[in-house]
């Protein structure tokens, strides 16, 4: 077995030199370096390892790509993308390995971009036809609804003049209630779609409380579960589209619910908050004793489509964030004292706005 390499030849060490990209060669049988170029130093100099055939293997195998199967690889030490080839070559009688490593980050990234670009461009797409299924879905069901509304209405007359049973009459107009909040949505997204600025007024927090309570009150019974409303005695009225707001507080009650399914009946708590905050920005809070969120679930949140329900469709968050947005607020979450979850919004007093 040799041991000692002898140094390589004048020619190769020259051919090398010559080479645009970085180059080495490895004396076959031990490994060891015994040429490189110095765009070869400079790059990869700083890798352990770079001295001998093994030892460059060893680092760049230690990078995410397999160095034999494919040629793509990453650099540890500098994170560039490298095409790596490995030739075998004899030279006066003596067996060599040669690696060459043409540096492709730039290629990488232009793949990388139009990746994202595309990756865009379907998400748009997806955000586009659920704009679209909106707008067929308002369409369809804006004139079974009004009809709805209208039968519920003679028969409420009906009971009114019969004098009949009074349960009847709550459960009709619960029916009501629940029919012409469907058709206000329905209409908020028809306007929505036709691009049309939603209407912005002076509204009370606590009827708007009060109505996303009653949306929700059969599920809320369901669960056994008493939802707790406390607001500042004081609480001025907000600037706000009381319907689009109505819908954010609904989803964020929706979800506080939907968190609580696994928790004993005595351990859920959901509350409703209401004050004013430092900014002087009106501040709703929905307090749940759900599991809570982790650092990551947080950051995926608010992004459309992103569910870990089975029957999510993972676009309330996303919708109540527009919606907030649009009014100039601000949505969050943040972790409930002694467990659970808060989430809540701002939005700016009516005071001087109307
Ligand atoms: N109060 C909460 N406690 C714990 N996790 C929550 C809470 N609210 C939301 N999440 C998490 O955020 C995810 C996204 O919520 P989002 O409301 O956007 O969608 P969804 O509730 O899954 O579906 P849907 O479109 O029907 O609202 C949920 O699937 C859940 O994992
Ligand atoms: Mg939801």
């Amino acid at each position: 077995m040799r041991s000692a390499t002898p140094a390589a030849p004048e020619a190769m060490s020259a051919m090398l030199q010559a080479m645009p990209f970085a180059c080495a060669a490895f004396d076959a049988a031990n490994g060891a370096m015994v040429a490189a170029n110095n765009v070869y130093r400079q790059e990869f100099g700083a890798l352990a390892g770079h001295a001998s055939r093994d030892g460059l293997r060893e680092s760049l195998r230690a990078s995410d790509i397999d160095i034999d199967a494919g040629r793509e690889v990453r650099a540890p030490h500098n994170g560039r993308w490298y095409s790596l080839y490995w030739r075998d070559l004899a030279l006066d009688g003596r067996p060599y390995e040669v690696v060459t490593a043409v540096d492709i980050s730039e290629s990488i990234e232009v793949l990388d971009s139009h990746k994202s670009r595309q990756e865009k461009l379907l998400f748009t797409s997806r955000l586009m036809s659920v704009g679209e299924m909106a707008a067929t879905l308002a369409h369809e069901l804006n004139q079974p609804l009004a009809t709805i509304v209208n039968y519920l209405n003679g028969s409420l007359r009906l009971v009114g003049q019969a004098g009949g049973p009074a349960q009847v009459e709550r459960a009709l107009v619960a029916a009501r209630t629940q029919a012409e909040h469907a058709a206000a949505v329905i209409a908020r997204v028809r306007e929505f779609v036709r691009a049309r600025e939603p209407r912005r007024d002076a509204h009370d927090l606590g009827e708007i409380a009060a109505t996303v309570l009653e949306l929700l009150r059969l599920e809320a019974e369901r669960q056994q579960l008493a939802i707790k409303v406390s607001l500042a005695d004081t609480l001025p009225q907000v600037f706000a589209d009381k319907v689009m707001v109505e819908q954010v507080l609904l989803n964020l009650v929706k979800n506080a619910i939907e968190a609580m399914r696994g928790v004993d009946a005595d351990g859920r708590d959901l509350r409703i908050e209401g004050r004013v905050n430092l900014d002087g920005e009106v501040e709703v809070r929905v307090c749940d004793r759900g599991p809570g969120l982790t650092a990551a679930e947080g950051e995926q949140l608010f992004s459309p489509f992103y569910t870990t329900k089975s029957d999510g469709l993972g676009i309330g968050l996303a919708i109540c964030r527009s919606i907030i947005e649009y009014h100039e607020g601000r949505l969050f979450f943040e972790p409930r004292e002694g467990g659970g979850s808060v989430f809540g919004f701002t939005l700016p007093p009516a005071e001087g706005r109307i």
